[in-house]
């Protein structure tokens, strides 16, 4: 998939002008190659298609879900997120999951029936989780390129009916990243160990959604 192309349809500006550490480009140069692959799962492909179908549509959410709701506990309980200045509730993926899958009839009770990812990597160190945690965020650039062609789509999806997690933050988006950024660059942070996090969560990625 061209990502260039992709970053000029969502607008530079939007995220050209953000001050980002060298070390969270370096996430992105160093798993280059997975995120490449990424790029090319059918299950994400076929949401860029303005004919996607609800079928397609509900199964990529689920996997996402089923994803989600092994990383997100896992995170959470990993550092005292508040204590290096996250609230990490704003951060969470899966209500937004949820409430997409409810607007297709999949209610609470039913989530207990899709399946979720049981090879969790294992986040040794404060550096590790904030590089793992910083690829999940850094998500949202290509997110927020799919739900533009969500919403282009004949399904017309937004974030008020379906597309929530796609559109994640929203307008938000850069105060967000600038956010995290910040209270990654406070901390004393080991290169190695933040880029050796960023590995496994771009790892951990790839191998449930291309399954
Ligand atoms: C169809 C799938 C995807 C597309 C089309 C896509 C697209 C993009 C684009 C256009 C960018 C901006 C490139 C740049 O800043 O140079 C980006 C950045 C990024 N993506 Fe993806 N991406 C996809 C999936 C993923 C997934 C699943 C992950 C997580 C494992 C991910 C992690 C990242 C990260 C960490 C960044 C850097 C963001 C930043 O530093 O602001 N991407 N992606």
């Amino acid at each position: 998939m061209d990502f260039s192309r992709i970053l000029t349809a969502i607008g530079s500006k939007r995220i050209g002008k953000l001050f980002i550490p060298p070390m969270f480009k370096d996430l992105l140069k160093e798993n280059a190659q997975t995120h490449k692959k990424l790029g090319e799962i059918p299950l994400l492909i076929c949401l860029e298609d303005k004919n996607v179908t609800c079928e397609e549509y509900i199964l990529a959410l689920k996997k996402m879900y089923g994803l989600y709701a092994a990383l997100e506990p896992m995170l959470e309980k990993s550092i005292d997120w508040n204590a290096i200045g996250i609230d990490f509730n704003q951060r969470k993926r899966l209500p937004m999951l949820e409430r997409d899958l409810k607007k297709f009839g999949i209610s609470s009770d039913k989530l207990g029936g899709i399946e979720v990812c049981k090879e969790l990597p294992e986040l040794l160190t404060l550096s590790e989780v904030l590089g793992f945690m910083a690829v999940i965020e850094g998500s949202t650039a290509g997110a927020t390129a799919t739900a533009e062609k969500l919403a282009a789509s004949k399904l017309q999806l937004r974030p008020d009916n379906g597309a929530e997690f796609f559109n994640n933050y929203g307008d938000r988006r850069n105060e967000m990243r600038m956010n995290f950024a910040k209270a990654v660059t406070e901390q004393k942070v080991n290169r190695d160990e933040f880029l050796a996090g960023g590995k496994k969560a771009f790892d951990i990625f790839y191998a449930w959604l291309a399954l």
